[in-house]
């Protein structure tokens, strides 16, 4: 009699316990299903995981050295426009580079302008590091 008794309980120990859980989970899905879709930032209150929406939707975020190529430096430089020294044209800007002292000296360069190079190759809100990579990238130097 013990014994069935101990047989009995110990699969409906087991249910009992998955009943629970599975309720648990199924609580767990409700309450995401309800949480809401778009969380209102309010100006002055912390708003948890909006700095990264903002960091990379504009303003703060790096750009990419293809970025200030493609928005800035491209339109002369891609095509060696009014003299200035062609994308991927490795031995000429090796050549303006070791005139200059090297990637910091053309940065240098880059920065204040040049002749008809105009200064931060008119992106006036990069930044030096990201001048310095659209540099690295078009010129293939390091
Ligand atoms: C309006 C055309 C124009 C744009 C836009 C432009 N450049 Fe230039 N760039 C030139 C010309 C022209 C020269 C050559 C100047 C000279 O030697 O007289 C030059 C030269 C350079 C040099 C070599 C400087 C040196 O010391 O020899 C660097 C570095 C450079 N550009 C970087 C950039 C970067 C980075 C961008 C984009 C953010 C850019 N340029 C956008 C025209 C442009």
């Amino acid at each position: 009699m013990n014994l069935i008794m101990k047989m009995l309980a110990a699969p409906a120990t087991v249910l009992a316990l998955w009943a629970v859980s599975a309720q648990a989970a199924t609580n767990d899905e409700i309450a995401k299903r309800l949480e809401p879709v778009g969380q209102v930032c309010v100006q002055g209150q912390e708003c948890k995981g909006m700095e990264v929406a903002v960091a990379a939707g504009g303003g703060g975020g790096a750009k990419s050295p293809d970025d200030v190529i493609a928005k800035h430096c491209n339109a002369c430089h891609g095509t060696g426009l009014l003299g200035a020294p062609k994308i991927g044209d490795t031995a000429a800007w090796k050549d303006r580079a070791d005139h200059q002292g090297g990637l910091d000296g053309l940065l240098a360069k880059a920065i204040t302008g040049l002749n008809a190079m105009p200064p931060k190759g008119t992106c006036a809100d990069c930044s030096d590091d990201e001048l310095k990579g659209a540099i690295e990238k078009m010129s293939g130097l390091k």
